[in-house]
Formats: structure tokens, sequence, C-alpha cells
């Protein structure tokens, strides 16, 4: 059965790979969001469809893993079935399938690579299991129809903050990474000191528009040399929840709006010099970026001048690529599949899959 299987996989890689125009499914099931969405070719999205698992979460500050897994057992067929309607397409008209494999919660991994699995045994279509942090990189290539390796990339997420060079469509150079706490992780953390709602991110960012970002000045021994490529975010966090502790002791009351603009820029300071210090160190005259925390506007902006000023051309994704999604797996598959790579229906999910 499983040769057929084989076989069957083998013969519709070689065709996938000579029709430009082929489509491909992709499932992204990593974390707290259930998603889907078909692609055509190498970076046209015919759809893509997201169910949020936030409004379940956010009664417990944070996400729940076996809460996630059930929600995407629940809701993986219908946000399947709705990425293929919205691409105007059926099941049969599908030439490859790409889920993502690794990092993330592994029951909600689980889901997808099951998922995916069901599928490809049953129509007999090409597999190929994407690295999360794979597709968010990709995500770039989806707003940039020129984008091309070799590039620098920042990619920080709520679990990443990763300095990488991408070095081709498939092969990377992790140059730095954080010692302790990821850049959104450490969004996440200081939001919930200050009081705000699951998820952080986002929430600081509005209230940080409010704030003062030079009224703190949070530093980090490490994030301070621009030649050290590895971050430190959690003695940054540290010092905002101390802040707060001996404010509260003392009854003071301190504006958060300024805490959370002080942390803001000390986290967007960081990884804007090293990143774009190591483009230019690397001779890269591109700096994407990518990962949840790509949506972050101070961010983006500071990545943006700074560039400029280093005469990198910055590259980000569109905010709909940004959190998680699965168009960025898809187009991760596709030059995945595109090289070769192929996956049996031994694909197993892999909590703490390494990009490089
Ligand atoms: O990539 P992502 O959606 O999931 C992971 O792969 O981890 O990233 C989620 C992280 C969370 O920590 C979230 O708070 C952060 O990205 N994030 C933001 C913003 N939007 C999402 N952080 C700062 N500002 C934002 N606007
Ligand atoms: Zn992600």
């Amino acid at each position: 059965m499983s040769e057929m299987y084989s076989a069957s996989a083998a013969k519709g890689l070689a065709a996938y790979q000579h029709n430009k125009d082929a489509l491909l499914l992709a499932i992204e099931s990593s974390c707290d969001e259930t998603a889907a969405s078909v692609l055509r070719g190498d970076r046209e999205v015919l759809s893509m469809s997201v169910y949020t698992q936030i409004p379940l979460h956010r009664k417990f500050g944070g996400v729940v893993p076996e809460l996630a897994s059930r929600s995407h057992v629940e809701k993986i067929g219908e946000v399947v079935n709705y990425a293929l309607e919205s691409a105007k397409v059926t099941i049969d008209d599908i030439s490859a399938i790409a889920v993502t494999c690794g990092p993330g919660l592994v029951g909600a991994l689980l889901v997808g690579v099951s998922y995916a699995k069901g599928l490809a045994f049953a129509k007999g279509l090409p597999l190929i299991g994407v690295n999360h942090l794979a597709g968010h990189i990709a995500a770039n290539y989806l707003t940039y129809p020129d984008l091309k390796p070799p590039f620098m990339c920042l990619v920080a997420s709520g679990g990443h903050s990763h300095i990488i060079k991408v070095e081709d469509y498939h092969k990377f150079t992790l140059l730095g990474r954080t010692r302790d706490d990821a850049a959104g992780e450490a969004f996440d953390k200081v939001a919930r000191a200050l009081g705000l709602p699951y998820p952080g991110g986002p929430e600081l960012e509005k209230l940080a528009r409010e704030g003062d970002p030079n009224k703190y000045p949070f530093h980090s021994a490490l994030n301070q040399s621009i030649e050290e490529s590895d971050f430190s975010f959690s003695g940054i966090k540290t010092a905002v929840v101390n802040l707060l502790h001996n404010a509260e002791q003392k009854g003071e009351s301190l504006d958060p709006a300024d805490i959370a603009a002080s942390f803001q820029r000390a986290v967007c300071d960081a990884l804007t010099m090293k990143s774009v210090h190591a483009a230019k160190a690397h001779g890269m005259d591109t700096l994407a970026l990518a990962g949840g925390v790509s949506a972050n506007k101070a961010l983006r902006g500071a990545l943006e001048a700074e560039c400029r000023r280093q005469g990198v051309r910055f590259c980000c994704p569109d905010f709909r690529f940004c959190t998680d999604n699965a168009a960025m797996i898809a187009c991760a598959g596709h030059y995945g599949l595109m090289a070769g790579q192929l996956s049996g229906l031994e694909l197993n999910a892999v909590p703490n899959l390494a990009l490089c």
C-alpha cells in the first residue's frame, strides 16, 4: 500500500515540477491558528483561510496546548474546505500538499500533519513537511515578486529571534539567536505584567503609541554590542517587572504607556542594530524581516530607517502574511518540492525542529 503511494507521489512530484501553474494546498496548525491556503505556481496566493483561537485562550492569558489541539481537530476540515472553495477549486485540482511539521506545539502540529498525510494518501499526491520558520521567511517572497536569495533575514516570532543568512530557498545559516526569551515572548510577558490581554504583542504596540519611548532606558549589555549577533531579552523584561513592583510597593503610579513605549524601543533597537550590522558584515544588500513580531510598526519603521541610512534594501511581509498563516507554508513548500524534497507517510511532528 505504501509502495503504491510512494510511486504515485514520485510521479506527482515530477508533474508538479513541470507545471508552472500547478496548485498546492498548504496546512498550518503549529500553535493557535488553524490555517489553509491554495497557491498557484511559486507566489500566487489564490486563497487563505485562518481560524484564530485567540478568544479561546484569552481567558487563560496564553495558549493552552490541549485546548489548541482540540480546536485544530474541530476546525481543520472546515478551514481546508473554505480555502479550496474560496480559490474556486476542488481537491481534485490540487497537485501537491505542504504542511508545517515543526517547530511548534506537538499536539497542534500533529493535527495538521495527520490531516495532510490522510489527504496526500487518499489522493496519491506528493507531500512536503515544512519548517514553520522557513514559512515565515517565505512570506517575503509572497510580498516581493522579485526577491531572491541570498539575503539576510531577521526572524522574530513568539518562539524565535534569529538572524539567518538565507543562502538559497532551502539553505539557511544561523548567525545569531536569543540566549533566553524570544522577542515576541518578551512582548507577551511584559504585556501581561502591564495587565494587557493575550496576545500581548499587538496590545503592547497599541499602548506604546501614547507613551514616551525615551522615558526609561531599558538596556541589556549583550544587546549593546552590535558585533555580537546573539540577543537577550529576559533582562529587559525583568527590568520592566522590577520597575512595576518597586512602584507598587512605594504606592507610586507610573504611566504604563511610557513603560510600553520604552520597552518596545529597547527591543526594536537591539533587533535593528544587530540585524542591519549582520547584513552589512556579510555583504548582503537586502535585509528581510519575518515572524509574528514583523507586524510591529515601530520595528518595521526602525529597520526601514536604519537600512536606508546604511544603503541596504529592506523587505517586510504584507501585514496579512506576518502572523501565522498557510500561504507562507505553501510558498516554502513549493520551493522544497522544486528542489526535489518529498516527505513520506512517515512524516511526523517535531516540536523543536531546527531550521539549520
Ligand atoms: O509568528 P507568530 O504568529 O507565532 C509564532 O510562530 O510564534 O508570532 C507570534 C508572536 C507573539 O509573541 C505576538 O505577541 C507577537 O508575535 N506579535 C507582535 C505583534 N503582532 C504579533 N509583537 C509585537 N507587535 C505586534 N504588532
Ligand atoms: Zn509563527
